[in-house]
């Protein structure tokens, strides 16, 4: 049975002078915060929240230092829950980890039982986490829509911020679930990629006439929304009837200037995505379509086609910040069994 080694590295945020520092460093297991499971850590992934924590960008951190990251997948080493035994092969995603507890940029993680879940037969610890917490919610977004009605006769589903972690799957997602999907991006290069993930159209909202009346012409049958600000007030005006909004990100702004008369008039939906704390029975629902019929094609390939180490994760978090980064980026930390 593997044990925990009397120091191992991790990826710790500190706060010296008010300011934030990465540091890749030695800690023991009695640095991290109190858990029940003990997981050897595989894999971990690198979300938008992630880069800014490392970078310091947000305020993410509940105290430091801390271990950043908060997805992790990886085998059991000790449990204190019946639910898990040494060798077991789990996921970990949200449940505060990498925030309020210390996350997955370590060989070695100590996190509360309510946040882990088995690793779903058909899924490998590595494609767990090139979905991690942004095909996670992606796929939160499709099913609390679906609940809501979203059909495929509504209209396409735009997605904002799509060449993105969370956008990418969603796309992938929405297109496998029979949706015609749009593409709303910064990155009108990016087009041959956003075309192979499944979009049908893409929409450069760099010259994107957002309008201003509290009605525009409506074009979108409903939309996954990762930035918040200007772009979700113009979803809000252009979604048909019905159609519903799968609020989940701020990477443009966290403000919302819009009027009631979308949702009086045409009947339209905001849906609040949170990944964090969903109900349990949600989250292994979840996980057990994303490891089968939700599976998006190309998932290690085209979605994640890159896996760097603890050293690299500093770098990455810049290109995240900076709203560079296509896809999504898996970080490879021990091995597979
Ligand atoms: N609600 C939840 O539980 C939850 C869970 C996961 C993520 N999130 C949030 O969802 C958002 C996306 O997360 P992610 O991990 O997918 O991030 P990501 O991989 O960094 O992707 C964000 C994408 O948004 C666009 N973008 C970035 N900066 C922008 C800016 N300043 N203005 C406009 N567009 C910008 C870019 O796409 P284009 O160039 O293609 O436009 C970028 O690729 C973040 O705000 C994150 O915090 C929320």
């Amino acid at each position: 049975m593997t044990s925990v080694p009397a120091t191992f590295k991790a990826l710790r945020i500190h706060q010296v002078d008010k300011k934030t520092e990465a540091r890749l460093e030695a800690i023991t297991l009695s640095d991290l915060s109190a858990g029940q499971v003990v997981i050897r850590v595989a894999y971990s992934s690198i979300n938008y929240k992630d880069a800014l924590a490392v970078t310091g960008k947000g305020k993410i951190m509940r105290g430091y230092p801390k271990v950043a990251g908060i997805d992790l997948s990886g085998t059991v080493v000790s449990s204190e829950v019946p639910d898990y035994k040494p060798g077991d092969a789990v996921v970990v995603t949200g449940g505060n980890v990498g925030e309020v507890f210390d996350g997955g940029f370590a060989e070695y993680a100590r996190v509360p039982a309510e946040a882990v879940v088995p690793l779903p037969p058909g899924l490998s610890l590595h494609e767990a986490m090139a979905l991690g917490t942004a095909g996670y919610t992606a796929a939160l977004a499709l099913r609390r829509m679906l609940e809501n009605h979203q059909t495929p006769d509504l209209g396409p589903i735009a997605v904002t911020g799509p060449t993105g972690g969370v956008g990418s799957i969603a796309i992938a997602l929405f297109k496998r679930a029979g949706f015609t999907v749009a593409a709303i991006t910064g990155k009108p290069g990016a087009e041959k990629y956003l075309r192979d993930l499944g979009a049908d159209e893409i929409v450069d909202r760099n010259t994107l006439d957002v309008g201003s009346k509290p009605l525009e012409t409506a074009r979108w049958g409903g939309a996954v929304d990762n930035l918040g600000g200007d772009t979700l007030a113009y979803l809000t005006r252009t979604v048909k009837p019905w159609g519903t909004i799968g609020a989940i990100g701020l990477a443009q702004a966290p403000t919302l200037s819009t009027t009631v008369i979308p949702f009086i008039l045409r009947g339209v939906s905001l849906l609040g995505i949170w990944s964090v704390e969903c109900p349990r029975s949600w989250r292994l629902a979840i996980w057990d379509r994303l490891a089968g019929d939700w599976k998006p094609n190309g998932l290690t390939t085209l979605i994640a086609p890159r896996t760097v180490t603890l050293d690299d994760v500093p770098a990455v978090a810049e290109e995240l910040v900076a709203g560079k980064a296509q896809g999504r980026v898996v970080v490879r930390i021990g091995s597979d069994l």
